[in-house]
């Protein structure tokens, strides 16, 4: 790695080269898998497959499946590590897990610092930006609180998330998609489409 490289990287801590070396394994499969293919079609109307939409409730991509509980407001507190959620529809009980570019990473900040366009996106703070890098597709899951910035290990594009995914480093020739909340009865819920396509940009 090259001093260059060194830098951009400066607080990822401990275990970050190997974290980059997960992230680009998933990244190279990733890209391969977003690549459009007649296959594509047969899932056309694969409601997992479908993209976010208003109503959506949020569960964890963590969660054992046949557990979908929606995450509300309590599930994160200002300063906690971001959560990676999937939109899942409340009246067929459907998570759209099928697509890889439906992950979310949900991350509760203090909205003071948001921007105008930003805070009217936000939850009480809670922001739902596309979790796949727009330079080439890994894994957006970090955020660094020292730099207030989102980062992708793979190439350390870093995004600004008071600022509406703003590029603020790295290679990412966009910004990083928005999903709008709002809040229904403590729950977060998904209030339009995203911002801009989510995914590598290709
Ligand atoms: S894939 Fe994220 S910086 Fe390259």
């Amino acid at each position: 790695m090259n001093s260059d490289r060194r830098d951009k990287s400066a607080g990822c801590g401990a275990g970050c080269d190997e974290a980059r070396r997960a992230a680009l394994k998933i990244c190279a499969g990733a890209v391969i898998g977003m690549v459009a293919s007649p296959r594509d079609n047969a899932f056309a109307d694969d409601p997992t497959r479908a993209h976010p939409q208003a109503g959506d409730r949020l569960v964890r991509a963590d969660a054992d499946s046949g557990v979908n509980t929606p995450l509300d407001l309590a599930s994160l507190a200002v300063g906690d590590k971001p959560l990676i959620a999937y939109p899942f529809d409340p009246a067929t009980r459907t998570v759209r897990d099928g697509s890889r570019l439906n992950r979310v990473l949900l991350i509760r900040l203090d909205p003071a610092g948001f921007d105008e366009r930003t805070r009217a996106r936000a939850a009480e703070g809670v922001l739902a930006y596309s979790a796949v890098c727009t330079h080439q597709g890994c894994d957006v899951t970090e955020y660094n609180p020292t730099e207030n910035v989102l980062f992708c290990f793979c190439h350390f594009s870093k995004f600004q998330p008071a600022h509406g995914g703003e590029v603020v480093g790295g290679p990412a020739p966009r910004n990083l998609p928005l999903l709008p909340l709002r809040l229904e009865g403590g729950q977060l819920v998904v209030a339009d489409t995203f911002t801009s396509r989510p995914g590598a940009t290709l």
